[in-house]
C-alpha cells in the first residue's frame, strides 16, 4: 500500500487539494474528519462518540481513531495510492500506522501556511452535505449559491467552524503537530509545501512534491 499522510493546521487546505488530487483517479482521498462527520450524520456509535469531542474542537481518543483506520484500510485491495487526510493526529497514531509493513508511510506532506489566515479560511468554509466539497464564501464561493457545483447537493456550515471551536482547534493542531514533524523528519520522510496562494498554483506544487 502506497500511503502518503497530509499534515497541516485546520484549513490549511488539505481537503480540498487532496479533492482535486482523487477527480485525477490515480489516489484514493481517505479524511478520517469525513468519515466521521458521516458516521455523526447516521447515527452510528463512533458518530455520537466522535460528537461530543469535536463539536468542542478536542481530538477523538487515539484508541477509536487507529481502530477505525485500520478497519477502513483493511478493505482496500493494497494497490492503491492513499492519501491520509486528518491522520495521523499524534504521534502514537503515526506509530500504529508503521507498526505494519502494509501501512507504513512512504511520504509525509506538511502544508506551511501563517496562523493569520486560517480564523478567516474556517469560518468561511462552507460545505457539500452530499460529496463533502469545499467552498468558502469569499475565496471560491459555489456557482449557484447553496447549491455543490459538482452534485447539486446542499451547502453548509461545519458546526465546528464557529469562531470560538477554530480557536481550540487550532490550540490542540499546535500541541500535537511539532511532534509528528519530528517524527516524519527523523525518518526522512518530511516534504514542506508552501500552501498559500492559488490552489491551482498549490496543486502543482504538491503534484511535483508526490513525485
Ligand atoms: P478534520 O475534518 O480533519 O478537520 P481539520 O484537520 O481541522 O481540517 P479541516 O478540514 O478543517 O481543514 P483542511 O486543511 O482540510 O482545509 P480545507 O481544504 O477544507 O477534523 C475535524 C475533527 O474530527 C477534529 O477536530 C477532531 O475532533 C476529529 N478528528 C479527525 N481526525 C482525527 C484524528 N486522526 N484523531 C483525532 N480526532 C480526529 O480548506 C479550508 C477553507 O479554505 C475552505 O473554505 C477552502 O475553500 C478554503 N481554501 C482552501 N485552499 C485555499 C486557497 N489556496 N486559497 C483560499 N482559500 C482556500
Amino acid at each position: 500500500m502506497n500511503i502518503t499522510v497530509f499534515l497541516g493546521a485546520p484549513g490549511s487546505g488539505k481537503g480540498t487539494q487532496a479533492k482535486k488530487l482523487s477527480s485525477s483517479g490515480k489516489f484514493i482521498h481517505l479524511s478520517t474528519g469525513d468519515i466521521l462527520r458521516n458516521a455523526i450524520k447516521e447515527g452510528t456509535p463512533l458518530g455520537k462518540e466522535a460528537k461530543v469531542f469535536m463539536d468542542k474542537g478536542e481530538l477523538v481518543p487515539d484508541s477509536t481513531m487507529i481502530g477505525l483506520i485500520e478497519a477502513t484500510l483493511k478493505n482496500l485491495s493494497g494497490l492503491e495510492h492513499i492519501i491520509l487526510d486528518g491522520f495521523p493526529r499524534t504521534v502514537p497514531q503515526a506509530e500504529a500506522l508503521d507498526a505494519k509493513e502494509t501501512t507504513k508511510v512512504k511520504k509525509a506532506i506538511f502544508f506551511q501556511i501563517p496562523d493569520s489566515v486560517l480564523v478567516d479560511r474556517l469560518t468561511g468554509r462552507r460545505l457539500c452535505r452530499n460529496c463533502s466539497q469545499p467552498y468558502h464564501i469569499k475565496h471560491m464561493p459555489p456557482k449557484k449559491a447553496g447549491h455543490c457545483d459538482l452534485c447539486s447537493g446542499e451547502i453548509y456550515q461545519r458546526s465546528d467552524d464557529q469562531e470560538d471551536v477554530v480557536v481550540r482547534r487550532l490550540e490542540v493542531f499546535n500541541s500535537q503537530n511539532q511532534g509528528l514533524v519530528d517524527y516524519y523528519s527523523q525518518k526522512n520522510k518530511l516534504q514542506n509545501l508552501i500552501a498559500h496562494g492559488s490552489p491551482e498554483d498549490i496543486q502543482k506544487s504538491l503534484i511535483q512534491a508526490l513525485n
